[in-house]
């Protein structure tokens, strides 16, 4: 493509690491539609004649179908997507394919293409978490009022519901979503028509090429369009969070599939046995997960230290923004999917989990704030009490409801027998009427508002 100026061609070892053709050919189809609207402009400008661009136009529809059947082409001396597809189309239609490349550069090229193919990404994995947060509240609603110990510090702290404990990460999962649309609406400016760095001298519209692809509008400024890949890191970075979210889910999952737990029975589909111990049944996909978080991390890392420091305008190491993209993007979808799934089809074992809720003394911040109720007494003088009733409880094997009442009464006087009403794990829970708080009819409203924003 540059031989007029070349007397050499390249080593072959220049040929293996200048090829990106190996990754970007994902972008075929981002490549194709950029270069129809191009050449669709060019003819209506009158740049390029309308023989021309029809027979360039339909060449490009022959390469997508022959890409569609038989993949694109890996051939490293024609370097990346865009000239792989550019040689194919002289090969087709002859001379008239040089047109094509007229009032455009590989740079704002390939900047449109990857913007084209990050949007259609972030599409992708809003539906994915759309349907993750879809089966979030379908298990939640289904156990809006099933108590199960609340943790802090992973120790028992107060009863809340496994509806309420599953819609947390319904919340998580929606800010998730708000990120990408953010990082859509942002990118959704189009580079076609930027050039090299510097714009061109033929009379272009680049707003007739940005409404032909979609874009809300073509960038302002050349050199920022062929030399930021910001709108890739946005993407990145809130693949990130949404990755350090879905390992949380998979973190739990593990742990409550574990014996001592023994919360949830994960399902069949997402397990492993072992080759060795008969009793197994590993939580691998869940494993997984949590593992690809870390790698989904490690792609944004990499984007951020390919472009820190880099000078305007293009620099070939930006050619590197694909692969962690690509990478990040494939091991996210599939995080996704594992995750619905799971949720979707673990059997939730709430009897266990009551139990635990039970056993844990987890009401005693409830018989404490009796005390201040009903005593009106200083909140830390209560602890104190309270502190001294856990004791006496654990001493006598039993929960905080079957203490007798002069044992109680023994602690504090204070204390009569209209104090168990609120120690029992289903009156926390119901107590707890704050707004986002655990009580069932809590619960269960914000269920009906996310169905709502689910539509
Ligand atoms: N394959 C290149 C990339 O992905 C396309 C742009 C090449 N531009 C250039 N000036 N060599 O970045």
């Amino acid at each position: 493509m540059w031989g007029g100026r070349f007397a050499a061609g390249p080593a072959s070892i220049m040929r293996e690491i200048n090829a990106s053709i190996p990754f970007d050919k994902r972008l075929w189809k981002q490549d194709i539609a950029g270069s129809k609207a191009h050449v669709a402009m060019l003819a209506r400008q009158g740049i390029v004649d309308q023989a021309d661009a029809d027979a360039i136009s339909g060449g490009l529809d022959t390469i997508a179908a022959e890409y569609e059947a038989h993949g694109v082409p890996v051939n490293l001396d024609l370097e990346d997507i865009h000239m792989v597809t550019e040689s194919r189309l002289a090969e087709l239609i002859g001379p008239a394919a040089g047109r094509l490349h007229t009032a455009r550069s590989r740079n704002d090229q390939v900047a449109t293409d990857f913007r084209l193919w990050v949007r259609d990404a972030i599409d992708d994995v809003e539906a994915g978490l759309a349907g993750l947060q879809r089966a979030l509240v379908a298990r939640a609603q289904d156990h809006a009022d099933a108590v199960m110990p609340g943790f802090t510090h992973l120790q028992s702290a107060q009863p809340v519901t496994l509806g309420h404990h599953l819609m947390a990460y319904y919340e998580m999962v929606r800010r998730d979503r708000s990120r990408f649309s953010d990082a859509r609406a942002r990118l959704n400016e189009c580079p076609l028509g930027a050039a090299a760095l510097a714009g061109t001298g033929f009379p272009t519209d680049r707003h007739m090429t940005a409404a032909a692809l979609g874009f809300a509008r073509p960038t302002d400024n050349s050199l920022d369009s062929v030399s930021d890949r910001d709108f890739a890191l946005d993407y990145l970075m809130a693949a990130t969070q949404a990755a350090l979210h879905l390992s949380r889910l998979a973190e739990e999952f593990i742990i409550w599939a574990s014996q001592p737990f023994g919360f949830v029975k994960l399902p069949d589909a997402y397990s492993t046995g072992s080759s060795i111990m008969p009793q197994k049944r590993n939580p691998d996909a869940a494993e997984l997960v949590r593992g690809h978080a870390g790698r989904i991390m490690g792609c944004m890392t990499a984007l951020c230290v390919t472009m820190k420091g880099l000078p305007l305008a293009y620099s070939k190491d930006m050619q590197d923004d694909k692969p962690p993209v690509f990478e990040a993007h494939d091991l996210l979808a599939l995080s996704i999917a594992a995750m619905t799934g799971m949720v979707e089809t673990v059997t939730f074992r709430t009897d266990r989990m009551r139990a635990l809720a039970e056993s844990g003394f987890a009401t005693a911040t409830d018989l404490a704030d009796w005390l201040v109720r009903e005593g009106g007494i200083p909140f830390r003088e209560a602890h104190h009490i309270t502190g001294r009733a856990v004791a006496a409880a654990e001493q006598a094997g039993v929960p905080l409801d079957q203490l007798p009442l002069d044992t109680l009464k023994a602690i504090d006087a204070r204390i009569d027998d209209r104090v168990y009403a609120v120690l029992t794990v289903d009156a926390s829970v119901a107590s707890r009427r704050s707004h986002g708080g655990t009580a069932p009819d809590q619960v269960r409203a914000r269920i009906a508002q996310a169905k709502e924003e689910l539509g």
